[in-house]
């Protein structure tokens, strides 16, 4: 027990020693590392998800980390709808984390990203009702559709870069999600969002944002739909592939393949949520509910960190994947990690995931180590 006191007691002093660095110098112990966006400042921005925590200072490490490393950030949660805008009417908005979180970008001279406009979750049910007495109709749902995109995109016009316009619209086989969105609308919801996106910020980079790109089927479902709006004359600049990945999927030769065929659209291709799950089954997910089965019954089994070999695999795992990118550096103009540390990832829900390149002390893993020396070896701007 007297050892444990004596080890707890050393850590709390390392950590009261970090802190103090923080206050004392104004720059964080985390600015001595080398850092990812000037490893890849050649190649590509390097962005981050981050959480209310880390974009107020509560998270002070977090956020000190996010500085040091990044140049672009995403919103993890709160410029979702059921965050923003969670009761009807013009009063049923909530700007106030949306703000700080654009607040902490403009401040800290990064890129900022706006997540999400339209997407099947993580909008409030209200949007999506009718009236009592009949159900909600097509012309309705594209007006909440038109006022919550050119209020949200107004206020930050000229500010947020970009934004993930419509997120997740497709089934893993291409065909369209049968969300509310198309079951009360009809297909053309997702032009509809370009054009009011575009209408309120004519100067944004509007993307089109999915995961399992990679899946053929998806990957030329996504094709086409990209294909469809620019040939409506949409204003769509780019396409991202979240790349929620797992240790074995997909290949590296998958991740080429899709970054050729989507290079060839002739908008930007962003990695927009990377993360590698330590924990699910090999292989791809065929559903979100086996994904989900796969959660409850995959063991928790590195509840006391990653062991060494599982580091050194991951490492590996983050550096092939940086080399595909790097290879399509041309039409690649930013990779995000959806997550600061091992601690704030939306993989743990319940288990101990070790998806990140920094882990729950905020200290870089051998994945980090791996990436600064795979820009190295590519020669970047260092
Ligand atoms: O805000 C409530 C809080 O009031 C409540 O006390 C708490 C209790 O559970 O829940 C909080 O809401 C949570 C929300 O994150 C905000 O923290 C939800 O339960 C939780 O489900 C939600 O998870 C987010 C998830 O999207 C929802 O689908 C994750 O943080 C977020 O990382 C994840 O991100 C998505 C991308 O937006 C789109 N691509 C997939 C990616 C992973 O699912």
């Amino acid at each position: 027990m007297k050892i444990r006191f004596t080890l707890t007691r050393v850590a709390s002093v390392v950590l009261m020693a970090g802190v103090l660095a923080i206050s004392v110098t104004g720059k964080s112990a985390f600015g001595q590392q080398p850092a990812l966006k000037n490893a890849y400042k050649n190649d590509f921005l390097i962005g981050v998800a981050i959480n209310q925590r880390q974009f107020t200072g509560q998270d002070t490490n977090g956020a000190a980390l996010v500085k040091a490393q990044f140049n672009s950030i995403s919103p993890e949660n709160v410029l979702k709808w059921e965050a923003v805008h969670p009761r009807p009417g013009a009063d049923g908005y909530n700007f106030d984390p949306a703000d700080r979180y654009v607040e902490f970008g403009e401040k800290n001279g990064m890129a900022i990203i706006g997540h999400t406009l339209v997407w099947h979750s993580q909008t409030p049910r209200w949007v999506f009702q009718g009236d009592g007495t009949n159900a909600l109709d097509r012309d309705t749902l594209l007006q909440r559709m038109r006022d919550h995109i050119h209020t949200v995109v107004g206020r930050y016009k000229g500010r947020i870069k970009g934004w993930d316009v419509v997120n997740e619209a497709l089934y893993d086989n291409g065909t369209l999600r049968q969300s509310q969105w198309l079951k009360i609308i009809g297909e053309d919801y997702i032009a509809k969002a370009f054009e009011y996106a575009h209408e309120a910020d004519p100067d944004a980079e509007l993307h089109y944002n999915d995961y399992s790109l990679e899946t053929e089927a998806k990957r030329n479902g996504a094709i086409a739909l990209i294909k469809k709006l620019q040939g409506q004359g949409i204003h769509v600049t780019g396409i991202g592939s979240q790349d929620h990945v797992k240790m074995d999927w997909p290949t590296t030769e998958q991740v080429d393949a899709t970054l050729t065929a989507l290079g060839k659209l002739g908008v930007k291709v962003m990695i927009t949520e990377l993360d590698v799950d330590v924990l699910s089954a090999r292989g791809q997910n065929r559903s979100a509910d086996v994904a989900e089965v796969q959660r409850q019954t995959t063991p928790n089994i590195y509840t006391n960190g990653l062991p060494d070999s599982v580091q050194q695999a991951l490492a590996q795992r983050y550096a092939d994947l940086f080399g595909v990118f790097l290879k399509h550096r041309d039409v690649v103009s930013r990779v995000t990690f959806w997550g600061v540390t091992d601690g704030d990832s939306w993989l743990n829900r319940g288990r101990q995931n070790h998806p990140l390149l920094f882990d729950r002390k905020w200290q870089p893993k051998p994945a980090f180590d791996a990436l600064i020396e795979a820009a190295r070896k590519a020669g970047g701007g260092r």
